[in-house]
């Protein structure tokens, strides 16, 4: 996934094109770059992070131009094939995030023409057909109405030309564009957060739109070139909110920001809710379905409403949901959970269950999403933007709109006084930071961790390990405790950290059990529990509430722990290698 702005205003722009890529570096960030169009198109464009002093050093200026953040998928990380990428005579600079799929056969046929290619990428034939349609048809429109329809994949880009250097075009197909209009300013975009600081008036490009942006003059056409009118929809400033505060990383912000996010994701609509709620009730068939931690949340959705609701559903990982689609039909209901509502395969798997007339429900944080465009129904997270790439707050926030629809279904509420009491158990494990601290230092040098826990446990543990990987690079691993025996037993070893999801309820006996199996073979046991054992190496306590609340404060010590380890060992928390926040590829 890569993020892509625009932007058109009658001063400089270079300097809000820089804070805007910088803000959507969440979706992608091995490389960037910016063009600005005045009487030639000028551009710069950069390995690694988004860098000012480079900029500073070039003195580039321009009213025009557009920007981009990559995420790295055909084309390795090099100079060539960050965006932007020309037309042969530079006359057109464009920045593209998704995938054309039939590049390959275009970039045949255009070479055969004459074309040059600068880079490896997929993106780079789009500046060449726009370059190729122009000569054509010297129409703008025509030239991106014949781009798009020879392009397959997913995409939204923004165009510049030098022959028209106060114009941006745009286009977009399973890709999400937003237009800010502001003051004297217009920007186009993957993500509000680009420009919220400018404008919160915005518009949202349906899928297969086109756009075509002039100081003056704003058109939106269909892909068969028919105008379409769209209205202006203002968003919540405070939404955006995207400052680190006092914290280092965004992660150990929004780590702690999970009691205020609590509590907002339970501010929902009484009428929208109680439709979604009868809707999962009286489906025929329910599949849950989702990626990485989303999954997880959809995983404990699976347990909780069997236990507290009564309703019987499959959750299924949304890579995988292909094997199952011959269950979908008209009585099916499909609850789809994503922090983005971008994810490639969360958004093919609720196409596919749509094209067999399934419903489609959803749990989004992002407004205006693809996932949240194509559902009939979304309840929105309200955890504001999540920018490190490891989900923590929207995890927590999306279990607690689980936890509140599985008791709104059998008509009971999360009232106040439950929330208020999560809220203080997460504060009271926030003050165990330095045990936390601790226990990171201690187990900073290991190779493998293990995650074990039953139940409504089992999620966790499996969350839990995601989060150790994908922050720390340490090998984990969560499994549910009583598959220990299974073989993963034989891998535990001297010294080997096993962190034992254990409070006391129906699980509890069991699963020190099996903790005092792996204490026999050398494993050193993190208890994650409200009672103390001698089979802990190291416990972090965790305060009395409900039994069944306890996943939504179990995973908080589990997040700190990957946080700090991840510290320890000198990894960038916040954009961990190899991974972009919302994963549009399939
Ligand atoms: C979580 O920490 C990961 N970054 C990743 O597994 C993520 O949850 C997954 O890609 C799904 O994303 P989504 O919730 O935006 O759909």
């Amino acid at each position: 996934m890569c993020g892509i702005l625009g932007c058109i205003s009658n001063e400089d722009i270079v300097p809000m094109l820089l804070n805007g890529i910088k803000r959507l570096e969440y979706r992608g960030y091995d490389s960037w770059g910016l063009a600005v169009v005045e009487d030639k198109i000028k551009l710069i464009k950069n390995v690694g992070n988004i860098n000012e002093e480079c900029l500073n050093r070039l003195e580039l200026k321009g009213s025009t131009g557009i920007a981009h953040t990559r995420w790295a998928t055909h084309g390795g990380v090099t100079r060539e094939n960050a965006h932007p990428h020309t037309s042969c005579g530079e006359e057109i600079a464009i920045v593209h995030n998704g995938i054309i799929e039939n590049f390959q056969e275009i970039k045949r046929s255009l070479l055969a023409e004459g074309h040059k290619f600068m880079s490896q990428t997929d993106s780079e034939v789009i500046a060449h057909l726009l370059e190729k349609y122009y000569n054509k048809f010297k129409d703008i429109k025509k030239a991106i109405l014949a781009t798009v329809k020879r392009i397959k994949g997913n995409f939204a880009f923004l165009a510049i030309f030098q022959k028209d250097s106060d114009m941006i075009v745009g286009a977009r197909k399973d890709s999400p564009l937003v237009i800010g209009i502001g003051k004297n300013k217009i920007f186009l975009a993957s993500d509000v957060l680009s420009f919220i600081e400018h404008t919160d008036k915005v518009i949202f490009l349906d899928n297969l739109e086109v756009v075509i942006a002039k100081k003056d003059l704003l058109k939106i056409f269909d892909f068969k070139g028919k105008e379409v009118q769209k209205s202006v929809t203002q968003v919540a400033w405070e939404a955006y909110d995207v400052s680190k505060k006092e914290f280092s990383h965004y992660t150990l912000k929004e780590i702690y920001e999970q009691t205020n996010t609590l509590k907002s994701s339970l501010c929902q609509d009484q009428i929208k809710l109680n439709e979604f709620c009868n809707s999962i009730k009286s489906a025929k068939k329910l599949f849950i379905t989702a990626s990485g931690t989303s999954f997880h949340a959809g995983l404990l959705a699976k347990y909780l409403f069997s236990k507290i609701s009564k309703v019987y559903c499959e959750a299924v990982l949304a890579s995988e949901f292909n094997q199952i689609i011959e269950w979908v039909d008209k009585d099916t209901i499909i609850l789809a959970i994503s922090q983005s509502g971008e994810t490639a395969d969360v958004l093919d798997a609720v196409k596919k269950a749509k094209e067999k007339g399934a419903k489609i429900l959803s749990i989004v944080n992002v407004v205006g999403s693809n996932l949240d465009r194509e559902s009939h129904l979304t309840l929105y997270l309200n955890c504001g933007p999540e920018i490190g790439v490891a989900a923590t707050k929207s995890f927590t926030s999306q279990l607690a709109l689980i936890y509140f629809l599985a008791f709104t279904m059998i008509n009971e509420y999360i009232g106040i006084n439950k929330l208020k009491r999560l809220n203080e158990c997460i504060d009271l494990i926030f003050k165990q930071k330095d045990k936390i601290v601790e226990i990171a230092e201690k187990y900073k040098n290991s190779n493998d961790f293990y995650f074990i826990g039953r139940s409504i446990h089992y999620p966790i543990a499996l969350e839990g390990a995601l989060k150790l990987k994908e922050l720390s690079y340490i090998h984990a691993e969560g499994m549910a405790a009583g598959e220990l025996k299974h073989g993963t037993l034989a891998l535990i070893d001297i010294g080997t950290p096993v962190v034992v999801l254990n409070p006391k309820d129906q699980t509890y006996c069991d699963t020190l059990s099996n903790a005092l199996e792996m204490k026999a073979r050398g494993a050193k046991i993190i208890g994650i529990s409200n009672l103390n054992n001698d089979v802990y190496d190291d416990l972090i306590l965790l305060p009395e509430i409900d039994e069944l609340f306890y996943p939504v404060i179990e995973v908080i010590p589990l997040q700190m722990l990957a946080y700090y380890l991840a510290i320890n060992r000198g990894a960038d928390v916040d954009k961990p290698r190899n991974l972009a926040k919302s994963v549009t590829v399939k």
